[in-house]
This record gives structure tokens, sequence and C-alpha cells, in this order.
């Protein structure tokens, strides 16, 4: 290991993030009883400019009076470049922040961006006297954000998590996009001729650099990566293969933007039986090679790395926390 060392984030369960609009807040209730790890009641872009007023009162009430039960609660302001953004910081956190979790910053590009919110948000917690603190999650959705993730993703300890916002990153690369968070079937390579003079065409995922990139950044600052929209709700099987795929590159979790989505990111995003038993077998063994002073663990006459000590470490732990 290096000798730099950084924190991990609280270790909250991220595999679902659900989308609610603070403008509505008749899906508030169904919100508060589904089964989803985290909501984020959203005063940005699902909500007209001229609604963001009594959004922020349906959000601040809410958070105060519906029993939301042990789920992460976070509220995405507007962004940094709009008059909404101060009121929104203010006036939730001043009269909603012992029940908030997280904030979730949309469109940060910088550092500095990050600053300006820890520092409004300290003075308030410190004004009101919170013992809390509350966390930051960010969404990676532009080309700055994605040039400077490093930076962002070191910018505060009130950081937790990063999200890819591929609607809005797809419009601020200028990507062709067909739906949000699918593919493009110009994204694609051909195989050479095959021998009937044939050729088959690959698809290829074109969001790879872009995840991978905020995955490692996530990762190297000990933050969750979580992968963002899906947008073909009658599609469940889009959003498992997309799910699947930000799963296998590091991601905890994925939003949903609407309630059917819940239950898919929570079956993607849950080790299953089998990989809880592997991992179980695997502490049962390091412990039993330890009691016996044996410096070499090994299951199935294979040895046993500490990387996968350590992931199966992790591997329990959340599967610790799925079943409490
Ligand atoms: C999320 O905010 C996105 O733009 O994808
Ligand atoms: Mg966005």
């Amino acid at each position: 290991m290096s000798f730099h060392s950084f924190e991990q984030a609280p270790a909250r369960l991220n595999r679902s993030e659900l989308a609610v609009p603070g403008s509505q807040p008749q899906m508030f209730e169904k919100a508060a009883q589904s089964e989803v790890d985290v909501i984020f009641l959203d005063l940005e872009d699902a909500v007209a400019p001229d609604e963001k007023e009594q959004a922020r009162r349906n959000i601040i009430k809410a958070l105060n009076e519906i029993d939301w039960g042990n789920k992460t609660m976070s509220v995405r302001i507007n962004g940094l470049d709009t008059h909404y953004m101060y009121r929104d910081v203010v006036d939730v956190v001043e009269q909603a922040g012992e029940r908030l979790d997280l904030i979730m910053i949309p469109k940060v590009g910088t550092a500095a961006d990050v600053y300006a919110v820890d520092m409004m948000v300290t003075q308030i917690e410190d004004a009101r006297g919170y013992k809390k603190r509350i966390g930051f999650e960010h969404i990676i959705e532009t080309a700055l954000g994605m040039q400077n993730v490093h930076e962002i993703a070191a910018a505060s300890k009130r950081n937790e998590s990063l999200h890819f916002g591929v609607a809005d990153y797809a419009a601020s690369t200028r990507a062709r996009t067909t739906i949000i968070g699918g593919v493009n079937p110009d994204y694609s390579v051909l195989t050479d001729p095959l021998e009937d003079g044939s050729r088959d065409v690959h698809w290829g995922d074109m969001w790879h650099y872009a995840l991978a990139r905020m995955v490692v950044a996530a990762r190297a600052n000990g933050l969750r990566p979580i992968d963002g929209p899906f947008g073909d709700f009658q599609d469940p099987e889009g959003y498992r293969a997309a799910a699947r795929r930000a799963a296998v590159l590091g991601c905890e979790g994925k939003w949903a933007i609407h309630p059917s989505q819940i239950v898919l990111a929570n079956e993607v995003m849950s080790p299953s039986e089998a990989e809880i038993t592997k991992a179980n077998r695997i502490l049962a063994a390091m412990a039993e090679a330890e009691a016996a002073g044996k410096g070499a663990v090994s299951l199935d006459g294979r040895l046993i790395d500490y990387a996968s000590i350590r992931q199966a470490e992790v591997l329990v732990e959340k599967a610790r926390r799925i079943a409490a």
C-alpha cells in the first residue's frame, strides 16, 4: 500500500437511489415505503423554475414530517450557476438539517464548487449546533466535472459518493445518444469478414471510459461510485444490462428514476448467495490459518491472497447490512 492514506466514506447501503421531484409531494409516501436505500428529493432538473420555491417548502415539510425509516435522505440542490442554489442550501439545511443525510451537488465542475458548498453548510451547521455532519454526493455530468473528477473527489471530508449523470454528460460532451444511459449502434466494431463473407457487428459500451474514470476517482478517495439514470423504465432488461456493466466496473449502486427500477438495482447490486457463502468460507479459512499460526491461507487447495480476503470482508459486511 501507499504511505498516502484516505478515509473511507461512511458505509451506507447505496444499491439503489430513487429520484423524487420535490414538486410532486404525492410521491413522497410511496418512496418512504419502498425498498430503496437512498432517496434524493430533487430541486434541480425535475422541477420547473416557477415551482422551485414550492418544491423547497415541500421538501422541508416532508423531511420533518414523513417517517422515512432508516432510508438515507438526500436533497439535490440547484447548480452553483443559478440563484436558487444558495436558498436551497440555507433553507433546507436550516429547517430540515437534522433529518438530512446528504446533499447532492449537480453539475459540479471544480474542487472550488465543493469548497463553496462546504463553507455554507459548515456555517449553517455550526450556527444551528447540529451534531451530525451532512455528507456530499456529486454528480459528474459535465466535461469539466469529468476533467476535474480527481480534484472534486478529494475536495471535502464531507464527500461520500460520485454519480455518473449520463444524460447531462451526453449533452455536455455532445455525445450522440439515443436513450438516457442506453447504447448507440453507431458505437460498434465490425469483425473481419467471416468465412461466408459476412461480418458481425459488436456493439460497444460508449460510457465505458467515463464510468471507469469516475470509479477510479471515487475509490482512490474512499467514495462510493454510483451509476446514474437509465431512461427507459419500460425496459427492465436494458436497465439490468446497464447496471451489471456498472457493477462489473466497481459501481455499488444505480439510480432509479421510476419506482419499478428499485428492485432491479437492489437485485444487481446485492451480492449473490454464492458470493456470500464463498466470502464466509474465505474468512473462516483465514481465521483457521491464524489460529494455527500459519502465514498462508488456502481454500479448496488454492492459496488465498490478501486482496481476496479484503474483498471477502467488504462483501460479508455488505450482506450483513442488507440483512439488518
Ligand atoms: C443526471 O442528473 C443526469 O443528467 O444524468
Ligand atoms: Mg443531470
